[in-house]
């Protein structure tokens, strides 16, 4: 018996995201995302690299659920191509997409694995962000019959599933112009930022309206803030922070409104969102489960404050760093599950939708990653603590299955249990794997 033994029927999975691994991106009919466009644009990405080919899971479905199963998970997180089901983005539906997530689904079913998708994981059409993109309240109906067609085509077979995934993206890609579309404007930025929310509760609406049984959540991810002293200065860093970070989201989503606070820093900056009758209630539309994301937290003060806040160098005495530069807190994990609880009443399932962690620069040996293990196994004794204390934590997705194509960070950044050899496209199994099937299989640590 495992030291650390999960509940029966407790998930372990993987999670990867469509444009970070399908690659094929102009072909069968897709239509351009804006990370197609902002790949193809001078400057923008890692060495100039775009995700054309991600990591070929388009060309090699049968293979990497072959993978998955070897593996071992229960569960497989996943997300949809808008653009390659609804080429613009609305309107005409490319049936060659449809059939390729049918045949995943289906091969997954059939190697006892059940799907988790996504509809949503920053891959916007083009053809939308033509049109405005988020910031265009019009996204939201075609966002709610975008939504429709995943139901209507996979709601038979597929149990869980999300709207979207850490909706920040959103603010990094419109108000910090580091992500597609490369947008730096905050007004506009909070705008769509409400949008994604309103989208996020009709879609939750047309799942409900599409009589299909199953859950519906939404991912966000928890970087909590830690105040490196007790100073008024860098207590406020952290409020407006994780304010900005999670609080923007989970308040309306899970309290109906955003705070108080909230609403007096934006009408200070002059960014507060236009909000419509009925939007609050929409967004706010009961949720089956609560998804998490969660890495690390960020100590914050305000003498070295660090915006990148996702690459920690607040390095405090007593922390532990990782060798990619994040810092290792496992506890966080503990932490945010908590903190839904106690802060937001959040007495529903949670799933912990990724962790995981990069190859840092002094890598030897990529296939023997023991520091990915010594990581994973942390935040799986801070779940397990968790669930005994009380929480009801039902799954755990470890970011990612395989090396892909990290956002602006291209191929830089490898996050997989699997090595990709980007070349060839070839998949080797790392020590990790191996690892957590070995985890999977004893149902714990
Ligand atoms: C957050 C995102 O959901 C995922 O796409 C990304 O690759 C990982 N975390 C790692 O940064």
């Amino acid at each position: 018996m495992a030291k650390f033994q999960f509940p029966a029927g407790f998930d372990f999975g993987v999670a990867t995201s469509a444009f970070q691994i399908e690659g094929a991106w102009n072909e069968d009919g897709k239509g351009p995302s804006i990370w197609d466009t902002f790949g193809h644009t001078p400057g923008k990405v890692h060495l100039d690299i775009p995700g054309d080919r991600g990591a070929d899971h388009y060309h090699r479905v049968k293979e990497d659920v072959a993978l998955l199963r070897q593996i071992g998970v229960t569960s497989y997180r996943f997300s949809l191509s808008w653009s390659r089901l609804l080429p613009a983005g609305r309107g005409p539906v490319n049936q060659a997409g449809v059939d390729f997530y049918s045949q995943l689904i289906d091969e997954l079913l059939a190697a006892g694995i059940q799907p988790n998708v996504t509809l949503y994981h920053w891959d916007l059409p083009q053809a939308l962000e033509d049109q405005g993109g988020w910031i265009n309240r019009d996204v939201v109906g075609a966002f709610a019959d975008y939504a429709e067609l995943a139901f209507q085509s996979y709601g038979d077979r597929v149990r869980r599933w999300a709207t979207l995934n850490e909706p920040i993206s959103i603010w990094v890609g419109y108000a910090m112009g580091v992500f597609a579309p490369g947008r730096s404007d905050e007004k506009t930025a909070r705008q769509a930022l409400h949008h994604a929310l309103v989208s996020h509760g009709m879609g939750v609406e047309a799942f409900r309206a599409s009589g299909h049984a199953g859950e519906i959540g939404a991912v966000f991810d928890i970087w909590q803030r830690h105040p490196a002293t007790d100073k008024p200065e860098d207590l406020a860093i952290a409020d407006r922070d994780e304010d900005d970070g999670f609080r923007f989201f989970l308040d309306p989503v899970l309290k109906g409104d955003y705070s108080e606070r909230i609403r007096r820093r934006l009408t200070e900056r002059g960014t507060m969102p236009e909000i419509r009758d009925g939007d609050l209630k929409l967004i706010s539309t009961p949720i089956d489960y609560l998804g998490l994301n969660v890495y690390s937290r960020v100590v914050v003060s305000a003498e070295h404050y660090n915006p990148r806040w996702w690459v920690a160098d607040d390095k405090h005495p007593g922390g532990n760093f990782l060798d990619n530069g994040m810092e290792y807190y496992p506890k966080a994990v503990y932490d945010a599950v908590f903190m839904a609880k106690e802060q937001y009443g959040w007495q529903g399932p949670i799933f912990i939708t990724e962790n995981g962690a990069a190859d840092g620069p002094n890598v030897t040996d990529p296939l023997d990653d023991q520091e990915r293990i010594n990581y994973v196994a942390g935040f799986l004794e801070w779940i397990h603590k968790a669930i005994e204390d009380g929480a009801d934590v039902r799954g755990y997705y470890l970011w990612s299955l395989m090396d892909n194509y990290e956002w602006a960070a291209g191929y830089s950044q490898k996050f997989g249990i699997v090595h990709l050899d980007t070349e060839t496209m070839a998949r080797t199994t790392k020590a990790s794997a191996k690892w957590y099937a070995e985890v999977i299989r004893r149902r714990g640590l």
